[in-house]
């Protein structure tokens, strides 16, 4: 195992630069218990940038994350920024930063937690035992075709190019179909083949490659099937792949399963270990700087950070099973809250997690 590690963290707007502080602090726990030293070096991205560089991705934040051996990003956005032209918009930087980076493969796993089971909106039986993640391609698709807008016949109008190489689609396919293989083995590949052409290469595709993976069982399923599907019988679901914007939505729509999209992780990884690791929930203006936000989602970012690109498996387990502690504790911050009173702060949140983080160190000694 290597000793030291750089990291690239990248605050970014609304509550992200507290979460992401907390969060540093959690890396400086799991430093002091392991030996592994880790060194920050710190960029803007966002609203944050676009206020100080004049654009929300700056190539010092760029060179930043390129020479780090992970990314964690807090979040971007508010409104602030909301009626800026495209290019700079916050979420400009977001999407720049996971195309330069080769970003490729979202992974958003919605785990339901026991003790959160109450949190959630639908009804305990459906919920209780949800285990699955979201495989989203990130770098490819609508997201990133040509975008126009023009006068014709004298109206207004707006083009968005969706389109996909069938390299892209194998890579992410393959991706999910590992993950898959090391879980319950249950592949659904998501599309939408009865309407876009798009939709039908990615299902040829994911039958092409499916015969490398003779022990996962591959199933396709139409997005708006899934949607469904989702909130009426979520256990049904292991692995998920699916394109840019399906995955957006059906990722927020998954992480709602679990309570609160508070407690949500995600991995954005590229070829090999590289990857950049952000909580699921956004940068949340109205709670901004109240030292209210729900820290934990950010931390267990950091447990997949640990887990896919530092190869500190055994930490990354603490960290899980640290937050897990907590909860079971009873501790809860404002959205994941039955008894609203009884919210804790993210600075309370972070003091016991950082204690059940020493407890779990010392305990496996
Ligand atoms: C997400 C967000 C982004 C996306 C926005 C902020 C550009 O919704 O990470 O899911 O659509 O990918
Ligand atoms: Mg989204």
């Amino acid at each position: 195992m290597k000793k030291s590690y750089n990291i690239a963290v990248l605050p970014g707007d609304g509550i992200g630069p507290e979460i992401v502080d907390a969060a540093v602090k959690v890396m400086t726990r799991v430093s002091e218990f392991t030996g592994v030293a880790f060194t920050y070096a710190y960029g803007r991205i966002g609203g944050c940038a676009i206020d100080e560089d004049g654009t929300p991705l700056p190539d010092e934040t760029l060179r930043i994350a390129k020479e780090a051996d992970a990314v964690l990003l807090g979040a971007v956005g508010g409104p602030k920024w909301d009626q800026n032209p495209g290019h700079l918009r916050p979420e400009a930087g977001l999407l720049g930063i996971r195309k330069e980076l080769g970003l490729f493969a979202n992974l958003r796993p919605a785990t339901m937690h026991p003790s959160l089971v109450e949190a959630s909106s639908l009804k305990p039986e459906v919920v209780a035992g949800v285990d699955l993640m979201v495989v989203r391609e990130l770098t490819g698709g609508i997201y990133f075709g040509e975008k126009k807008r023009y006068t014709a016949d004298g109206q207004e109008v707006a083009e968005d190019q969706l389109i996909y190489q069938e390299a892209e689609i194998e890579r992410i396919l393959r991706m999910a179909f590992e993950i898959a293989r090391k879980r319950r083995k249950q592949l659904c590949s998501v599309d939408k083949a009865n309407v876009l052409e798009s939709s039908r290469l990615w299902r040829s595709v994911a039958e092409r490659v499916a015969k490398d993976y003779p022990d996962v069982e591959l199933t396709h399923m139409l997005v708006d099937a899934c949607a469904m599907q989702l909130v009426r019988a979520p256990k049904q679901f292991d692995v998920i792949v699916t394109e840019n914007m399906f995955g957006d939505i059906l990722s927020d729509e998954a992480a709602m399963l679990t309570g609160s999209i508070g407690m949500l992780a995600s991995a954005s990884l590229a070829e090999g270990r590289f990857g950049l690791y952000e909580p699921v929930h956004g940068s949340a203006p109205d709670i901004a700087g109240q030292g209210v936000a729900n820290p934990l989602a950010t931390f267990l970012s950091v447990a997949l950070m640990l887990r896919h690109s530092l190869a500190m498996d055994d930490a990354a387990d603490a960290l899980e099973r640290a937050v897990w502690a907590v909860l079971e504790a009873g501790h809860r911050t404002a959205d994941i809250a039955v008894d609203k009173s009884r919210a804790i702060g993210t600075a309370e949140m972070t003091e016991h997690v950082l204690a059940a983080l020493s407890q779990q160190f010392t305990n496996a000694r």
